[in-house]
């Protein structure tokens, strides 16, 4: 299974995916590694010998004309699944439609409680004991899609919002990698999910 997973900060679940692919029995390679800004987690494509592209989302006059350029980068590296792993841009419609349902994210939150760019500081605000992490299909929606598995993480007393994440990025790596292996492998099927 070829991968292109896109990014916008520090890369740590695509680390994961990179490590997992090191594992010749693991059936998903990263084939190109894709972000909407100079991502500090460009590092970890180009140490695991990775091509990366950015497309500056501040390069174009409209979210359309950014898509359209991120799309035909995408396709170019013509991959059967799209990783979003802490991108934080909004595909517009007609790239959700393009790659759907071949395009999967990554959220801090136990969906569908906490969506959008800030589950972790919004669960902590709420002041929930549990959070968690999801792995969703990509819809028109925020962080609203199928979700292919999630996993609770508790919060704890005092907590900061970059502990709490901390504590939950490891669960998203741990799911993101293992659904990749399930999609691979046909125990996820990603078209029956889309259309549930
Ligand atoms: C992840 O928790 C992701 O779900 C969220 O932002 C974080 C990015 O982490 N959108 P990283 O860039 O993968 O380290």
């Amino acid at each position: 299974l070829s991968l292109v997973v896109l990014i916008s900060g520090g890369g740590s679940n695509l680390r994961a995916l990179l490590e997992a692919a090191e594992d010749a029995e693991y059936p998903a390679r990263v084939v190109a590694v894709g972000a909407d800004r100079q991502a500090d987690g460009l590092e970890h494509a180009e140490e695991f010998g990775i091509p990366s592209f950015t497309v500056p989302f501040t390069s174009f006059p409209d979210r359309e004309s950014w898509g359209e350029e991120l799309l035909e980068q995408i396709r170019s590296w013509n991959p059967d699944l799209v990783v979003l792993s802490g991108f934080m841009r909004l595909l517009p419609p007609r790239v959700v439609e393009a790659l759907s349902p071949d395009l999967i994210n990554t959220h801090p939150a136990y969906l569908p409680e906490f969506p959008g760019a800030h589950g972790v500081r919004d669960a902590l605000a709420a002041g929930v004991s549990q959070t968690g992490a999801s792995l969703i299909v990509v819809d028109n929606g925020v962080d609203a899609g199928p979700i292919i598995s999630q996993e609770r993480v508790p919060v704890l007393p005092g907590d900061t919002e970059a502990q709490l994440h901390e504590r939950i990025k490891p669960v998203e790596r741990r799911l993101l990698v293992q659904a990749v292996l399930d999609i691979a492998n046909g125990h996820v099927n990603l078209k029956e999910l889309a259309q549930a």
